[in-house]
């Protein structure tokens, strides 16, 4: 376990296996260095090296006992103008990232004014200890050369002004929430062989018990009882059996709202008859993360005394092409009533959401999210990075929107035309599954909002981008990186 604490003392009065100084493009010192000579001569090393401070830049200097650090990294902010809370987390992991290449197990860190990245002490606190723990994860378990491992690192300072009461309480919430990503980002990890719906279902059941959080499986039977005839349809080519895990957390005293989490929950995703090609199937054990991204949410509800009720519904299946899978051409009836042609078996998605949708609100929450990797049409509107945020409501839209902006994390709303709804009309059926080549992620977002209530505020966040990220950046190194969590969470409190 990594300790925290910050200090008002200069950087250069640390005592520290790393000591990482973070500047702004264009700066020409690094800043909380008060003793002189160790700044010129950081200053000297950084125009030598045409240091520009750029973001992720650094310089290394290793002291050989002259002061009291090893080590003194500078390391790039980029520009000042663009700096904000996604840019605070990535610089801190940066630092992390280097500390890691040289076996550091103590790091502290200095900011220069400017990098407040809007946020109050407790929250940019918070901030940091997320930067610090979620560059620090590596999903090793697998790995068998012991210098693949993750290092271990133990202590981090945080040279800055903040009230002990501020820091303690950012420091607790930074762990809360870095240990809900770090579960969800272990499960997007884990293959598929390995993490089926019925290991999912043994997961959240176990997990669930320890933090006094309700946990009711439905299984196959149950799920055609309710006519849940579209998730059975999706896991009707599979030999795993799916399962509708539902999460309840309550509360102390009165709640004040009561909010439904939906999650799809892949656990493979094959496309089904409509197979995926070489090129993108490799990667879809990564189509869980929506559920992975609630059960880590729920979980973290008891420790931040969440003032609301949260139901979590996590709808697990797998999408495979064997001898019983439902064909292109097949009608199915939802459990709502409608009907769906399936001329898709690869927008599987939308299917098993919903009935887990309708499932949901049976609970008549006041608020509906679901969290899906469900296009790849959002991936190609904004990018890797990003998350696509629908919904029926300008003002729920507009919280989560804030809320990930705090929280670090990259979300983007997209429109929801009723223009786009016939695209989805079919011949045979009362809509199709798949809409036509353009605005993929607004008609697989216009399917789902047929399965909404329209007195339920909801929204539908497509983490089909960020989920699974093939590229390290720094606060998420390549592989599943617990997209959503934060965000949930920063809402969810904000209540
Ligand atoms: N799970 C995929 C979407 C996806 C793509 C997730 C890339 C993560 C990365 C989803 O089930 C899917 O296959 N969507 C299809 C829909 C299409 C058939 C309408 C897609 O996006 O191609
Ligand atoms: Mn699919
Ligand atoms: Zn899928």
């Amino acid at each position: 376990m990594i300790e925290f604490s910050t200090t008002k003392k200069g950087l250069d009065s640390l005592r520290a296996d790393l000591a990482a100084c973070f500047v702004f493009q264009g700066d020409k010192e690094p800043p909380a260095i008060a003793n002189r000579e160790l700044r010129r001569s950081l200053a000297r090393l950084m125009e030598e090296e045409r240091f520009e401070g750029r973001r992720g830049e650094y310089v290394l200097w290793y002291t050989d006992g002259a002061y009291p650090s090893r080590r003194y990294a500078v390391i790039g902010l980029g520009k000042k103008t663009k700096f904000d809370s996604v840019s605070l987390r990535d610089a801190v992991a940066n630092a992390v990232h280097r500390a890691e290449a040289v076996s550091a197990k103590t790091l502290a860190l200095a900011f220069p004014r400017g990098a407040e990245a809007g946020l109050p002490p407790k929250e940019r606190t918070q901030a940091l200890v997320e930067g610090v723990l979620l560059g620090n994860y590596k999903f090793d378990k697998y790995l068998t050369e012991p210098h693949k491992k993750a290092r271990p690192l133990s202590q981090a300072t945080f040279v800055a002004d903040v009230s002990p009461a501020a820091a303690r309480e950012g420091i607790r919430l930074g762990r809360i929430t870095a240990e809900a990503v770090c579960l969800a980002r272990d499960l997007v990890c884990e293959p598929a062989g390995v993490l089926t719906p019925a290991e999912m279902a043994r997961i959240a059941m176990g997990r669930a018990r320890k933090k006094g959080i309700g946990c009711r499986v439905l299984e196959k039977d149950d799920m055609e009882k309710l006519g849940m005839r579209a998730l059975l349809g999706v896991a009707a080519g599979s030999a795993q059996p799916p399962k509708l895990i539902h999460l309840t957390y309550k509360p102390r005293g009165r709640a004040r709202r009561r909010v439904a989490l939906v999650g799809k929950g892949l656990t493979f995703d094959s496309g089904g008859l409509n197979l995926k090609p070489t090129g993108s199937i490799e990667t879809m054990k990564c189509d869980m993360a929506g559920s992975a991204a609630v059960l880590g949410t729920m979980l973290a509800l008891p420790d931040l005394k969440v003032p609301v009720e949260v139901h979590g519904f996590l709808a697990m299946t797998e999408n495979m092409p064997g001898g019983r899978a439902q064909k292109p051409g097949d009608v199915i009836r939802t459990m709502k009533g409608k009907t769906v042609e399936i001329n898709n078996t690869d927008a599987e998605g939308r299917l098993v959401l919903a009935d887990a949708l309708v499932y949901a609100q049976q609970q008549e929450p006041d608020v509906i999210i679901d969290l899906a990797t469900l296009t790849g049409a959002c991936v190609v509107a904004l990018g890797p990075l990003a998350s696509g945020v629908m919904g029926n409501d300008r003002r729920l839209s507009s919280a989560i929107l804030k809320a990930a902006g705090v929280a670090g994390e990259r979300m983007w709303p997209l429109p929801l035309y009723d223009e786009y709804a016939d695209m989805l009309s079919s011949d045979v059926a009362d809509m199709k599954n798949t809409g036509e080549r353009w605005g993929g992620a607004l008609t697989a977002g216009l399917f789902l909002q047929e399965f909404v209530e329209e007195k339920t505020s909801w929204a539908h966040i497509d983490i089909a981008g960020p989920a699974f990220i093939e590229r390290d950046v720094a606060v998420v190194r390549k592989g599943g990186s617990g997209a959503g969590v934060p965000t949930l969470l920063r809402y969810l409190s904000t209540l």
